[in-house]
């Protein structure tokens, strides 16, 4: 079979990601594999997000330049995927004329067939057929990056909370979960191919398998972390109003969950909740944050938040900033208020002017920036365990602690702290001897969204007996 590049374009959150490596996992059958460049491509795909105005204004943007690539090169197919494809379908096509094909998010699983047309016929396509349920549930673990350890397993799909400001359930469509078999064995698909770490992938993971009466979410992390040689697990996102007791259980109980919970929470202030349609107060989110806190003292808990929603007041923005400092987050989302027209709420009175947004949102994430800078200079002189990820890429040593001859590494701990370290002179050579190993890092110094530090060899599994490995005098 003629060999054919694909290159594909992501914008947007985890399960835009997840899906592009589903999407390049279905069309490597035909033939495509993946191209360092848009001008080499056979085929670009756009997966887009519409979360915000800005991220449809990128999309589209982007979307504007391939028109003169595709130019340059006729038999270039061009394609629209994700979240702005669902929500505008033919529209793209009638306002493109470069746009080969637009699919929406529940169509990745006949992109091979609508492929295969437009090769054949250079017809124009458009599905953004949606279903209930998942009608094609076989796993996919598309093409890994070179020594990627940790890879996204999307769980369920689609989002029922209306959320008042949200475009998701009217983009990704009613919730469904995919059935626990099919998501195990993708994760062993996963842990064959090397990676030692998964973020399981949903809405509000906590309602898993509740519709279908299919196990708990609790229950599935159980299955999950009987799998050998998978290393840890993490999951995002946590509804609030569903966060129980089971799940917060999982946390005192699961050896490979990371100590780490993403629980957005949007606002501090129970009427603005309230208009969001979140239904959990204040107080319950607040008690929530004490329970996982018992059952796991060192958990680290971030957060996004939404300011200038409607008819926001400064007492109720500053209702936020008591929450964050109550709280003390370990990190921070913040975004600005933005009209989604399909969303409730962008036909709600009281919107706030730019401006004011733009002053809150800096107050945030100064406060934030606050916070996170007491908390990490905290961690200096802790020892941290991480999974290893690869060498640094563009961190010239600079203010690192690291001396610019050395081999610059990165990892995560299990509270998603992104840790920079490097290796005693001398002691590894190779790359693949260390990325998608465990070692123990002795913190040493903060930067504003990251640590640094130096790593312990004796008390590490890190470093290999076998392979070309040379220890320092
Ligand atoms: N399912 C997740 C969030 C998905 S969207 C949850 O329930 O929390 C990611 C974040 O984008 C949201 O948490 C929210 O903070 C932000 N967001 C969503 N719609 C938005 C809008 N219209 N304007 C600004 N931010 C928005
Ligand atoms: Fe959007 Fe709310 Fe669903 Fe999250 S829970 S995806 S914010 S509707
Ligand atoms: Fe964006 Fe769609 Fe994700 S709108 S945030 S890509 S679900």
């Amino acid at each position: 079979m003629k060999s054919k590049l694909l290159h594909i374009s992501t914008i947007g959150c985890q399960m835009n990601v997840y899906d592009a490596n589903q999407i390049a996992g279905v069309l490597a059958p035909l033939g495509y594999t993946g191209a360092d460049t848009i001008e080499s491509a056979d085929m670009v795909i756009v997966n887009t997000c519409t979360i915000r105005e800005k991220a449809e204004q990128k999309a589209f943007s982007f979307l504007g330049r391939l028109a003169k690539i595709k130019s340059a090169n006729p038999s270039l197919i061009v394609a629209v995927g994700g979240c702005v494809a669902q929500q505008e379908g033919k529209a793209i096509l009638k306002r493109m004329p470069h746009v080969d094909l637009v699919f929406g998010t529940h169509a990745i699983f006949r992109l091979p067939e609508m492929v295969r047309r437009i090769e054949s016929s250079r017809c124009r396509i458009v599905d953004v057929g949606m279903s209930d349920t998942i009608e094609c549930d076989s796993p996919v673990a598309g093409p890994l990056a070179d020594g990627q350890v940790s890879a996204f397993v999307t769980i369920m799909r689609g989002c029922d909370n209306y959320c008042t400001y949200c475009v998701v359930p009217h983009v990704r469509g009613r919730e469904a979960s995919r059935h626990p078999d099919r998501i195990i064995e993708e994760i062993r698909m996963r842990v064959d191919q090397g990676v030692r770490e998964v973020t399981l992938l949903g809405q509000n993971v906590n309602s898993y398998g509740s519709k279908e009466g299919l196990c708990t979410f609790a229950e599935l992390l159980g299955r999950v972390n009987a799998i050998e040689a998978l290393g840890r697990i993490r999951f995002t996102t946590s509804h609030p109003k569903d966060l129980c007791e089971e799940l917060i259980g999982t946390f005192g109980r699961l050896e490979k969950l990371c100590h780490h919970i993403h629980l957005p929470v949007q606002s501090g202030d129970n009427e603005i909740l309230k208009r969001m349609n979140r239904r959990y107060t204040r107080q319950a989110y607040l008690e929530k944050v004490d329970q996982l806190r018992q059952v796991c003292p060192d958990i680290a808990i971030t957060s996004d938040f939404i300011v200038g929603f409607p008819g926001e007041t400064d007492r109720q923005f500053q209702a936020t900033l008591d929450l964050i400092e109550t709280v003390r987050y370990d990190g921070l989302f913040a975004f600005m208020f933005s009209d989604r027209p399909q969303a409730p709420a962008a036909a709600f009175g009281g919107k706030i002017d730019q401006a004011l947004k733009k002053e809150r949102l800096q107050a945030l994430l100064d406060l934030q920036g606050r916070i996170t800078k007491e908390k990490h200079e905290a961690l200096v002189g802790q020892v941290r365990q991480i999974l290893v990820e690869g060498p640094s890429r563009g961190l010239d040593g600079a203010g690192t602690g690291i001396a610019a001859t050395q081999i610059r590494w990165n990892g995560r701990s299990s509270s998603n702290h992104i840790i920079h370290f490097a290796v005693p002179d001398g002691l590894l050579k190779h790359k693949e001897l260390l990325t998608g190993t465990f070692a123990d890092i002795m913190i040493e110094g903060t930067h504003a969204h990251s640590l640094w530090g130096r790593l312990i060899p004796e008390a590490t599994g890190a470093i290999p007996e076998k392979g070309e490995t040379t220890v320092a005098a």
